[in-house]
């Protein structure tokens, strides 16, 4: 059996659930994992962690070797793997940052990679397009959209599909919050039950604001093949919502595009609309073929084992297409 050896960087949530999924999962896989070194922030630089790491990672303490940020691109260098898994903050003001130089690093020196990172993907795709060909490794990135639940990749099982447009419920913390502002609770008390269920940050705003939905609208067009950047998305968030005013309506957070537009806004559909029953924290995504006409999926947008099979998904692509 062939092994595989990963470097993770960035061993928060994700990266800890991708760990412990990895363990849980090798066995029915039949492909044998070694996870040969982890970086992070806080936790340091921990080099063949053993099982039990990630009782120590739970605290948040450091555990390994102290790194400073600037010697983590030399450490991806240098590192033997076969596999780069970055699991980092989302950094919009600095446009993807530090986990670009992270990923492109990885690509240049020889490494397949995969992100749950949207920042990175969103902000400089036609890059790591490049990187990927020239250096002949794979970039996947599948836990930027609605985490483990199939979204873009579906197009991997339609051949020949074009996609006329997408239109999807892709942020599952304001799907809460509407969802629960249509049970009648306003939209601050909606928010902090979200906040108190742990489906939305102490500072919510990327997603009341629309921001994540967009740089998913980004990605996914850029898989479609549709050109455009963040700045091409026409972005309106919820804090100004009150779905009293839309009657019978159910009004949801949409992300919708087409070759030449691209929006997220809060819309009332319909009750008889499939989006219109997607509630409380879930995701969808509608895609129109011209060969199959309209196609959903729904499922969980984020959580840490739900990424975790992003990723592993992500791996399993990597180890059934690469060339070696
Ligand atoms: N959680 C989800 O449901 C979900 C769903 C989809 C996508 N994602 C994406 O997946 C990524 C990871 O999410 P998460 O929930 O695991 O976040 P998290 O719990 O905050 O973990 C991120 C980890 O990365 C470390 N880190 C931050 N910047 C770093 C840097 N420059 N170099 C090295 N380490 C760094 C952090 O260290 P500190 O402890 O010092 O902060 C932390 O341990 C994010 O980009 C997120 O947007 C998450």
């Amino acid at each position: 059996m062939r092994g595989y050896r990963i470097l993770i960087i960035g061993f928060g949530s994700v990266g800890q659930a991708f760990f412990e999924l990895l363990n849980l999962k090798r066995h029915i896989l039949g492909v044998d994992f070694i996870v040969t070194g982890v970086i992070d922030r806080s936790r340091g630089f921990i080099s063949n962690p053993s099982q039990g790491v990630i009782n120590e990672a739970r605290t948040g303490k450091l555990i390994g070797k102290k790194v400073d940020l600037d010697q983590i691109p030399g450490l991806i260098e240098e590192s033997d793997v076969d596999i780069v898994c970055e699991f980092t903050d989302l950094n919009i003001r600095d446009r993807g940052e530090p986990a670009f130089t992270y990923l492109s690093t990885a690509l240049r020196s020889g490494k397949h990679v995969i992100t749950t990172n949207k920042g990175p993907v969103a902000f400089h795709y036609d890059e790591l397009m490049e990187l990927s060909r020239k250096y002949n490794r794979l970039i996947r990135f599948k836990g930027t959209v609605m985490a483990g639940t199939p979204s873009f990749n579906i197009l991997d099982l339609l051949p020949g599909a074009r996609v006329e447009y997408f239109m999807g419920i892709l942020n599952g913390t304001t799907n809460y919050i509407l969802t629960r502002m249509h049970d009648g609770l306003a939209f601050d008390e909606a928010l902090r039950e979200a906040q108190e269920l742990g489906y939305a940050e102490a500072d919510p705003s990327l997603d009341i604001d629309g921001v994540d939905p967009a740089l998913k609208v980004v990605i996914l067009s850029r898989v479609i093949g549709w050109r455009r950047g963040f700045e091409d998305v026409e972005v309106q968030g919820i804090r100004n919502v009150d779905v009293r005013e839309y009657g019978d309506s159910v009004v949801k957070l949409i992300a919708y595009a087409n070759e030449n537009r691209a929006y997220v806004k809060p819309t009332p559909l319909g009750r008889g609309n499939i989006l219109a029953n997607v509630s409380r924290n879930l995701n969808a995504l509608t895609l129109k073929l011209d060969t199959l006409g309209e196609i959903t999926v729904v499922g969980p947008g984020a959580g840490r084992m739900e990424t975790a099979q992003a990723a592993l998904t992500d791996l399993m692509y990597i180890v059934n297409h690469a060339d070696y």
